[in-house]
């Protein structure tokens, strides 16, 4: 292995997942970058080989990898996801909503579409602190608008928001730095519920507007987030990078890929101080699982970000090159972009327009 070499762990994940992240190792392999690919057992897999479904092993692989190439999981592979996540601290999940001349859209003008959604990844209701009522009954927690002990209101679960100063800075300057190098319109939009949740989304909007107050050579501006919601499909083309709370980031990153066709174009990329990893924003597409058929779209531009962050920017930007040139081409598309090919038939392509020949 040369110095630079890198090590990639992958993750293939459940249903359709491995039949989009088997091609694309291949296609990147075929690039020879000298990356070493090593595959850490999860899930099923793992759990029949080991009795556990996320075994030490597969996370010291993951810990000893430059970086992880994970596919979408369906339960079984959760755990791992979580030690991505929470184990990792990989605060900032990046989806960019690009749209590709030649994709199909439902807008009748997508053209320009070129934002990032810059999702906090950590916190909010994603700390996983729920439970029933009764719980907080010594708590004597008064709601503001039903303005009664909320365990007098009878049976019924909670669950808990957590917006910290820590965690809302770190992902809101990460959305300012990438505002000033991916070189798009230099603006950072921040989206919260501020008028309803001022304790939680007040706060992440008061860091955010602290943080902007440091950057003044960025654009800052806010919307509610229903708001945001609108704006976001009726002008897609004003933003440039929105950053937001844990849950709000999850459903809306879905409605973005919905502007420019369809989740199989989502790429997700999740960043932290000292390791990043790269996913499709898709899941595992279990209704088309073993039909060959699901778009690799999502998963060759996450490699992309993947080639990015490893170090490797002209090849990361040859492999997205050769993708946007199969959309404009439209002769290998896959089912759901109203085309007739396989995923195999469509990384052929990819392949082909990078000089390389895949078996
Ligand atoms: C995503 C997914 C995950 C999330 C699930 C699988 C836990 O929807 O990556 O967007 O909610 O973050
Ligand atoms: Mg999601």
């Amino acid at each position: 292995m040369s110095e630079t070499s890198k090590t990639v762990a992958v993750i293939e994940g459940d249903d359709a997942s491995p039949e989009v992240i088997q091609p694309a190792v291949e296609l990147i392999d075929q690039m020879n970058l000298g990356i070493n690919w090593t595959y850490p057992a999860v899930g099923e897999a793992a759990k029949a080989e080991t009795g556990k479904s996320f075994p030490d092993v597969s996370r010291v692989m993951i810990d000893e990898a430059d970086t992880t190439l994970f596919g979408s999981s369906s339960g079984s592979s959760g755990a791992s996801l979580f030690y991505l996540r929470w184990g990792k601290q990989t605060f900032a999940n990046v989806r960019p909503c690009l749209h590709l001349p030649g994709c199909s859209s439902p807008l009748a003008h997508p053209e320009g579409i070129d934002f990032v959604i810059v999702r906090e990844n950590l916190e909010d209701l994603y700390v996983g602190v729920e439970g029933p009522l009764a719980d907080l009954t010594p708590l004597n927690l008064v709601g503001r608008t039903i303005r009664k002990p909320i365990h007098e209101l009878g049976e019924g679960r909670y669950a808990i928001k957590v917006i910290t100063r820590q965690g809302s800075e770190r992902v809101i300057r990460f959305a300012f730095e990438l505002a000033r190098t991916r070189g798009g319109q230099k603006r950072v939009t921040s989206t919260q519920k501020h008028n309803m949740l001022p304790a939680t989304d007040g706060y992440f909007l008061e860091i955010a507007r602290e943080i902007a107050s440091q950057y003044p050579d960025i654009d800052f501006e806010t919307f509610i987030v229903d708001d945001f919601a609108c704006r976001m499909i009726i002008q897609p083309q004003h933003f440039d990078v929105i950053v937001m709370p844990n849950l709000y980031g999850d459903i809306l990153s879905d409605g973005a890929a919905g502007l420019v066709g369809s989740l199989g174009l989502a790429a997700s990329g999740c960043y932290g101080e000292d390791y990043a990893y790269f996913e499709p924003a898709h899941g595992t597409a279990p209704d088309i699982a073993g039909q060959g058929i699901i778009n690799p779209t999502a998963t060759l531009l996450s490699a992309c970000m993947m080639l990015e962050y490893l170090g490797f920017g002209d090849a990361a930007a040859r492999l997205q090159g050769a993708v946007a040139s199969v959309y404009a081409e439209g002769k290998h598309l896959t089912p759901d972009q109203n085309g007739t090919a396989s995923t195999l038939e469509f990384c052929a392509a990819t392949a082909q327009r990078l000089g390389i020949h895949m078996p």
